[in-house]
This record gives C-alpha cells, structure tokens and sequence, in this order.
C-alpha cells in the first residue's frame, strides 16, 4: 500500500493516485488541505505549482460541488501533465492550470523570480496552497507569493505552505509575519511540516 491509499480512498477515487516520489506534496499535507476544502468548501482556490495538490483540490470542489483551483505552473511540461491528469480524472471543470513562467519581482529592494500573475483570472482567493517554486531556485524562493497576493486574498483566507520545516520556509514565515502583522501563524508537524497562515483583515 502506498502512503496515498488512505486519502485515495477518503476521497472516493476510483483508480491509484498519480504521484512522484519527492516531487508531489507528502500524503499528510495533502490530507490537511483536503479537509480544510471539505470542511469550508472555498469557492475559489488558488496553488503556487501544480500536481497531485491540484488534483486533490479538484476532487475536494467536485465532492463539495462548489469552488475551483486555479494552479500557477512555471514549468510547461509539468502544466501539461498536471492538465492531462485533470482531464484523465474528468475534474476539468474543478482546475485550470495556468501557465505562470517565472518573471522577475522587485519586493522590498531585492529581486526575486516569481510566478506571472498577468492571466490569472481571479481576486478574491480563500485558499491560498503555497508548495513552488522550488527551493533551488534562490533563497526564500517562495517569499514573492503574499506580498504580491495579498491584495487578493479575501477576508476569511486560510494559506497553507508545505515543507515548513526547512530553514528557508521558516525565515519566510517570520518576513510575513513582520510584514503583515493580522496574520496568525500555526505549525503542523507533517512529514515536511506545514504552515498554516489565518488572515484577518
Ligand atoms: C514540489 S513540486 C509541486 C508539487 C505539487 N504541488 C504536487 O503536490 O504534486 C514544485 C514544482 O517542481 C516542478 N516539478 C514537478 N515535478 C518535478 C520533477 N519530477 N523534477 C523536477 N521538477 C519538478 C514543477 O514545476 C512544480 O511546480
């Protein structure tokens, strides 16, 4: 049995559940965030980095019948594959992946490479799942996605950041918590630790 089965099957999916060692996000935060989809039934979802996650999200608004995730993906291939599943899972109605290539942001006087937002459609998000781009790229790779968000995320939003136990994913948590003082920040100790953020404008 692989560490997916329980949420395969929590989820009602028929066939095996894609993933790649590594890459896809741990079984436990997937869980995480499909509860809180299940439970708050968000109408619209959005994720850094497309994958398992998206399919997972889908699922959770098709069960819920309401909400969609709109995934951003730097990687064209990864897109591709992660729309091709979507489509194999008849979840389209559920996802959109977009084509988000990395562009550079200026925030705070340093330069960061970050998602383009230019043909993301949406401005009220409710759930924001942070698991890109990936942390090779720089330092504190993932910093860009609240100060640039931020003005889109609605009232009740909760964000979820996976692998929250590395040294960079906790700086960055401390440089939002500075910057957004109405932030409430709690850590679940998962496989790869998960950030939960409350926002409460
Ligand atoms: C941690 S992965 C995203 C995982 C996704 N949230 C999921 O649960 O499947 C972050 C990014 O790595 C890239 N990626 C995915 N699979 C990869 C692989 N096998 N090798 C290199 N990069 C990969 C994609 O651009 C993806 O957006």
């Amino acid at each position: 049995m692989n560490n997916y089965e329980p949420l395969r099957k929590k989820l009602n999916f028929a066939e095996d559940l894609p993933f790649t060692p590594d890459w896809s996000a741990a079984a436990d935060f997937l869980t995480l965030i499909a509860d809180h989809c299940l439970e708050k039934k968000p109408a619209t979802i959005v994720e850094c980095s497309s994958g398992l996650s998206t399919l997972i999200l889908a699922r959770c608004c098709q069960l819920n019948e309401h909400g969609k995730v709109y995934s951003l993906e730097n990687g064209s291939e990864y897109a591709e594959k992660t729309r091709q599943q979507i489509n194999d899972f008849d979840l389209k109605k559920y996802a959109t992946v977009i084509d988000a290539p990395l562009e550079k942001k200026e925030i705070e006087d340093s330069d960061y490479l970050w998602y383009s937002i230019k043909s993301m459609p949406v401005n009220s998000i409710d759930m924001l799942v942070i698991d890109g781009p990936p942390g090779f790229i720089q330092p504190n790779s993932r910093y860009p996605a609240l100060p640039v968000l931020n003005d889109r995320l609605s009232n009740n939003c909760k964000i979820f950041m996976d692998d929250a136990s590395r040294d960079d994913e906790k700086n960055i948590i401390q440089l939002w918590l500075d910057r957004f003082p109405q932030l409430k920040h709690e850590y679940i100790d998962t496989e790869r630790g998960c950030s939960i953020l409350s926002i409460n404008k």
